[in-house]
């Protein structure tokens, strides 16, 4: 995975602003939800239209830096520290006339050894971006081979899944894993560098606890669902992801909520159902070259957008989006 871009002063750089602007199209006095504060980025460009902003941010780093903009524009922005998945409560603010998410790490979490999401500068095997609930530690040395093959296989698409897993078991029983660097040498020892692949032999398995530990997907899912049950009739939901994963579900969602198939062959009466989206644009938009060439970390981004019907939201079907069944932590440490 790309690292996150720098500004000059260590900021991070936000992705598509503009794409983002045009597909959500905040007005003065409107009501948007920023799902994922970060820096900042989107919230300030919205807040200068005039809207009132909500956002929300999962790291409590990111609500505290924010703060000098709260005060900013007085009375305009409310921070909260929160999962984008409980939009719902939100909401209860008022009905939101969009809703942006931008899905991934940050720039500053990235760029900070202590939080444990890079192995280029070495940290405790953390990843957790709210800072709370089990580690990137806990998952590596606590759950069986089979589920650790399955998450770097799936949210990885790790080849050497396997075999890492199992080199990982044999090490922690000696030594449990607490470093980055040291969990990323011992899968370089372990599978070499191919001089082929410009990427470091560990990226995969790390991009895969990253979104095991925080759970990404699920709160990707659930944020969709509950953005279709609160926006106003005629509001506007904007996703960027970086991963085609999260990408894959964005898709599926509109697709399904929009009518224009994606519904089960074995569930015919998904024909009658009535749009709860609408489509913006022609499906996805991605970074113009001379962004891509200024950014990195966006030469993997896809915006997708739609705007919500005055039909009800409808029933959740998470059967569409292709999830495996993962482990859940918890109950499978104490196996
Ligand atoms: C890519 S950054 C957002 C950057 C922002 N758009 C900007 O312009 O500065 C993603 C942010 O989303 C937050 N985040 C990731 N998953 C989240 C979740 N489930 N709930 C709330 N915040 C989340 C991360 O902590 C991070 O600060």
């Amino acid at each position: 995975m790309p690292e996150s871009p720098h500004a000059s002063d260590g900021r991070h750089i936000p992705v598509l602003l503009d794409e983002v602007i045009a597909a959500l199209q905040p007005e003065k006095g409107q009501r948007i939800i920023d799902g994922t504060f970060g820096a900042g980025g989107y919230t300030r460009r919205i807040l200068e239209t005039g809207a009132f902003v909500t956002a929300v941010d999962r790291d409590p780093s990111a609500i505290e830096a924010g703060r000098a903009m709260e005060n900013e524009f007085a009375g305009r922005l409310t921070l909260v520290q929160g999962t984008f998945s409980t939009l719902d409560q939100v909401a209860l603010l008022g009905a939101p006339d969009g809703i942006v998410l931008d899905i991934g790490v940050s720039s500053m979490q990235i760029d900070e050894a202590e939080r444990g999401f890079s192995f280029q500068k070495d940290g405790p095997l953390d990843m957790r971006m709210s800072s709370s609930g089990p580690s990137a530690a806990d998952v590596v040395n606590r759950l069986k081979i089979g589920d650790l093959a399955r998450i770097f296989n799936f949210l990885g698409e790790e080849r050497h899944a396997g075999r890492i897993a199992r080199m990982i078991d044999k090490r922690r029983t000696a030594e449990p894993f607490t470093r980055t660097r040291d969990l990323a040498n011992a899968i370089e020892a372990l599978v070499g560098r191919n001089p082929k692949v410009p990427i470091h032999p560990a990226t995969r398995v790390f991009q895969a606890l990253r979104i095991f530990v925080n759970d990404e997907l699920g709160e990707l899912v659930r944020a969709l669902h509950a953005a279709e049950r609160v926006l106003k009739p005629g509001g506007r939901l904007v996703v960027v992801t970086f991963h085609s994963l999260e990408d894959r579900i964005v898709k599926r969602f509109f697709s399904d909520r929009s009518g224009a198939g994606g519904g089960s062959r074995h569930l015919p009466q998904r024909d009658q159902r009535l749009a709860s989206f609408t489509p913006v644009g022609k499906g996805v938009v991605i970074p113009a070259e001379d962004e891509a060439l200024r950014n990195p970390r966006a030469r993997s981004a896809k915006l997708r957008a739609g705007i919500r019907t005055v039909n009800p939201a409808l029933a959740e079907d998470h059967a569409i989006y292709g999830l495996p069944n993962l482990p859940v932590f918890i109950e499978t440490a104490r196996n």
